[in-house]
């Protein structure tokens, strides 16, 4: 009887043992599965001191929505982000619906920014910038969203129905010989409005669109307008569930006064401070003071 009892003790004791070695194991497992993982790469907007808003930057391949009131510096703040990678040897897409290439390149000549070779191919721009050794090219695009619209239509009366299309048979956003570190689609707004009367085209549209910019795995900023003081950051309010990150810019007067600013109000995976803080854009572009705060911030929402 007491063998019996000894025995069964030392088999429960082993069957601890060997539990507990398989939580070890499992546990090893999944530690050395997390390190197996690509570590995230942080991208730096390079704008005069966006980049201390952001502990370690914005993760590489995450897309971001530019909401902000008219003429609130969202096209700057975009080619300004765009021009700085480009100046680090990476190739960057601008995809405009609204401002001709022609004053896109004004723009920077404006600012003084150093672009040392300007082609052009239609209404596709390519212009050379960087330093030597490592120069990048930005190209501009400009795209008709009236003919984005209608091909949209077409493929969605011919799938009779179904909710899916095939973006291969709409004006191609990216092209194909490009894989771009950056991509910049200038906006959401101007792509709507064109789809009138017909929403349910446009959201279906905007799905394929987030898809491919996943798939082609650039770092997205999409420009959308809002009203001044926004309420919602986005048309549909869909593009804000679509998008990892919203960057608000804001132009507006408290207290008698204007104020430019930015707000960085979400963005996955990365830890950011959560307040707004002043901009100026001035003849060399544009600055951000991160340890500055707006007083009377709560009237801008
Ligand atoms: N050289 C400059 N010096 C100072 N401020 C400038 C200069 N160029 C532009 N700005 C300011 O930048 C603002 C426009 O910026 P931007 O075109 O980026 O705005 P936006 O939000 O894209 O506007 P929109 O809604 O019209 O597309 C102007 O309203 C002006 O105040
Ligand atoms: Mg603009």
């Amino acid at each position: 009887m007491k063998s019996f009892r000894r025995e069964a003790k030392s088999l429960s004791r082993s069957g601890r043992h060997s539990r507990r070695r398989g939580k070890e194991s499992r546990i090893a497992t999944l530690k050395e599965r997390a390190e197996a993982l690509p570590k995230p790469e942080w991208i730096k907007i390079g704008v005069p001191g966006f980049d201390e808003l952001l502990e370690k930057g914005i993760p590489k391949g995450t897309n971001i929505l530019i909401a902000g009131g008219p003429g609130t510096g969202k096209t700057i703040f975009c080619l300004q982000t765009l021009y700085n990678a480009a100046r680090e040897g990476h190739d960057c897409l601008y995809v405009t619906f609204e401002e001709a290439p022609w004053r896109l390149r004004r723009h920077m000549e404006e600012f003084g920014w150093d672009v040392k070779k300007v082609e052009r191919r239609g209404t596709l721009w390519e212009l050379v910038v960087g330093k030597a050794g490592k120069s990048g090219s930005l190209i501009i695009r400009k795209l008709d969203p009236l003919q984005i619209a209608r091909s949209v239509e077409g493929l969605l009366a011919k799938a009779a129905g179904r909710l899916s299309i095939e973006i291969k048979g709409i004006p191609e956003l990216v092209p194909a010989a490009l894989t771009p570190y950056m991509i910049v689609l200038d906006s959401l707004s101007a792509l709507e409005s064109a789809f009138t009367g017909k929403p349910g085209g446009y959201r279906i549209y905007i799905d394929q669109l987030f898809r491919l910019f996943q798939e082609v795995g650039a770092t997205t900023f999409v420009i959308t307008e809002t009203e001044e003081a926004p309420e919602r950051y986005s048309r549909t309010g869909v593009e804000e569930f679509l998008a990892d990150g919203v960057f608000v810019l804001y132009n507006t007067k408290i207290r008698g006064l204007r104020v430019q600013a930015i707000e960085i109000l979400k963005l996955r995976g990365a830890k950011h401070e959560r307040k707004i803080v002043p901009i100026q854009i001035t003849s060399k572009g544009m600055t951000v003071f991160p340890s500055e705060t707006i007083y009377g911030a709560e009237e801008l929402r």
